[in-house]
């Protein structure tokens, strides 16, 4: 088994969420991916999301499993998983992309997308 795991994947939120909902899924995350050693990446844009997870292949399974009967969204698309040398997103146990409007909140990990819809971070948790 390799020593760690990245999973990525896009899915279609089933209610519009402001940034209420989603500060407080993500500090949800947050808390339960420190414990799971689980670092990555949430791009949340046009009510679509496209998350990398990475971490320990056990991790990866128990959170891949929580996430898919997860009905905040839908339509779940597994888009590439393998094994990973080096951690993208060692920093962060969940970093945040999408639109500033969307931040009321200022969490910390919160990067705002451009006009296309990116953010650097975005680039890096979906590049090959
Ligand atoms: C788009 C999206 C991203 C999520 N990201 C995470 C995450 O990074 N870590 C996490 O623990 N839960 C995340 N969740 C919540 C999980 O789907 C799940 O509710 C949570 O892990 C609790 O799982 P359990 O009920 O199986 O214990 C996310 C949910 C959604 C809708």
């Amino acid at each position: 088994m390799p020593v760690l795991e990245r999973l990525l994947y896009r899915s279609k939120a089933t209610n519009t969420l402001g940034s209420l909902h989603l500060f407080n899924m993500l500090s949800e995350a947050r808390a339960k991916n420190a414990m799971l050693g689980i670092t990555g990446h949430l791009l949340y844009t046009e009510e679509v999301f496209v998350q990398c997870i990475e971490g320990k292949p056990e991790a990866i399974e128990s959170l891949w499993h929580s996430l898919q009967r997860d009905a905040r969204h839908y339509d779940i698309e597994l888009l590439a998983r393998g094994p990973l040398e080096k951690r993208r997103f060692s920093d962060w146990s969940m970093a945040f992309s999408s639109y500033p409007s969307l931040n009321r909140f200022n969490m910390p990990g919160f990067f705002a997308v451009d006009k296309e819809g990116m953010s650097a971070e975005a680039e890096r948790c979906a590049k090959a």
